[in-house]
């Protein structure tokens, strides 16, 4: 039977019911042609009655002794030790004759039968009656319980517990009254206001079917947040507390001017080798550079400058246009600290981004060849690394870290350069959670700053604090085409403990 069907009949029949007799007093499930109705269907029926008013009802919560399977056989075929007695003619009959017809209740049944002394054994092998009739008790209070969900003697209910004929269970049933509206037919009230009702004023005059405001929406089955994407949002907004700013990060291929040589990292380096870094094969190089600046650049590294003796050796255009995937998005900072430096007149900033950097590494439990970085930077005249703690504790102490330790530490960028630990409650240990600096003069002042604006700066991945929440142990559940969808659909809203 359809669903929809089934329900309309059932409408029905109660409405017939409640116009024959006034009132059902408790119905637990209603018969429909002989099969028994869904508890679910039927609460379903009752529920859009009362939206339309035709019906009230009261849900009573009861509890009532109801028949196992065990049991239920027992009423339509009588009790194990009946029917062992009742296979039992005058003369006697062997054991495993009974025990063939009626296997394990033939064996229950001899039990409970010679315990009544209803039976005897003769010759060892063979069953004989004692008495000449015996009568179904068992039956029939089974049948007794199956109708009322009650018998008068706890003592039996109790038996017939422990032996597993029966259970207590918890039952809904209903009663139901005529409501303001009660009608013996369903009238169907529209439920939507039509262009058609509008024009011919029936609006006005037409009942519409009520707002059920308690029914639950469908769950959604689409749109789950990525944990990455939960922590990250959380990072936004104390970065947005703290009155930072973002900053554009949809580059992920960048030249090696901006990811290295304009962060004064010499070209000699060893994460501007291929075994660190991805190089593109096409577009190979990058041809738009600002040659002012590049050349100042050149300089810097070359020769010094600004106080300082630079690297003393050749510096490479060819090797400046490389392209390559961006390995931190401190390139993006540098790019928006070269445009600040092209402004007027210099205006402190506070900037922060958090986007994907890619690092030729080999995979394994904790590290992908892809991750997010969070970087924040502040520029201002006249900043120390006292401001940089500062920034950093402030930082943090949203976070719920509250004790931070710095050691001393090498970025080619920055000096001095922090690398910040802090104690995690939660795991009850110091973890290492970034790296810090102040940015260099040959970074800075080639870009055009004054020698008393200083930056300062601090990094950290997005994954560690995010795996960390979580409890994820391995990058892989978290990232890459092994991720259990599930996962992503299940898990909780992030909420750091500031
Ligand atoms: N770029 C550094 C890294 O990749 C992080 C950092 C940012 C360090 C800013 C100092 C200042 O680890």
């Amino acid at each position: 039977m359809a669903v929809g069907d089934l329900s309309e009949r059932l409408q029905r029949l109660t409405l017939e019911t409640l116009d024959d007799q006034g009132f059902i007093p408790t119905t637990t499930s209603l018969s429909l042609d002989g099969t028994n109705v869904e508890q679910s269907a039927m609460i379903g029926v009752l529920k859009s009655l009362q939206t339309y008013g035709m019906v009230d009802y009261d849900t009573l919560e009861k509890e009532r002794w109801t028949l196992t399977s065990e049991g239920e056989d027992i009423v339509e075929r009588g009790s194990h030790e009946v029917r062992v007695f009742e296979m039992i003619p005058d003369q006697g009959i062997a054991i495993s004759e009974v025990e063939k017809h009626l296997g394990e209740a033939g064996r229950l049944g001899q039990a409970r039968a010679f315990k009544n002394k209803w039976i005897d054994r003769k010759d060892g092998t063979f069953l004989i009656k004692k008495v000449k009739s015996v009568s179904d008790e068992t039956r029939m209070a089974l049948a007794e319980i199956k109708g009322q969900g009650e018998f008068k003697s706890e003592e039996i209910l109790k038996e017939l517990k422990k032996r597993k004929l029966i259970d207590r269970q918890r039952v809904l049933s209903y009663s139901v009254r005529k409501g303001p509206k009660f009608a013996r037919q369903l009238l169907k009230l529209p439920t939507d206001l039509t262009t058609e009702m509008l024009a011919d004023r029936s609006w006005e005059k037409t009942q519409f079917k009520q707002y059920n405001y308690n029914a639950l929406g469908l769950p959604t089955s689409g749109g789950h947040l990525h944990p990455l994407l939960k922590v990250r949002e959380e990072f936004r907004q104390i970065f947005f507390e703290m009155g930072f700013t973002e900053m554009p990060t949809n580059q992920y291929v960048e030249s090696s001017f901006w990811n290295f040589d304009t962060l004064f990292q010499p070209q000699q380096h060893p994460a501007r080798d291929a075994h660190d870094t991805f190089f593109l094969t096409a577009p190979k190089t990058c041809s738009r550079l600002p040659d002012e600046y590049v050349e100042r650049t050149r300089q810097v590294h070359q020769e010094g400058g600004y106080g300082s003796i630079g690297y003393k050796c050749e510096w490479k255009r060819e090797e400046t246009e490389k392209n390559i995937l961006r390995t931190h998005t401190t390139a993006v900072s540098s790019r928006m600290l070269h445009k600040l430096a092209q402004e007027k007149t210099f205006r402190p900033v506070k900037y922060f981004s958090i986007d994907k950097v890619f690092r030729n590494e080999t995979v394994d439990a904790t590290h992908l060849a892809e991750f997010h970085q969070i970087e924040g930077l502040v520029a201002d005249y006249n900043l120390t690394l006292g401001d940089l703690i500062g920034m950093l504790n402030t930082f943090f102490s949203k976070l719920g870290m509250t004790r931070l330790r710095f050691k001393p530490a090498y970025n080619p960028y920055t000096e001095p350069s922090m690398e910040i630990f802090a104690y995690h409650e939660g795991l009850g240990k110091w973890i290492e959670v970034g790296n810090s600096g102040v940015f260099r003069p040959e970074m800075l002042q080639p870009m055009g700053f004054d020698p008393n604006v200083s930056v300062i700066a601090w990094g950290l991945s997005l994954e560690r604090p995010t795996m960390i929440k979580y409890h994820i142990s391995n990058i892989r559940d978290l990232i890459g085409h092994k991720v259990d969808l599930g996962m992503v659909q299940k898990n909780p809203v992030c909420r750091l403990d500031k």
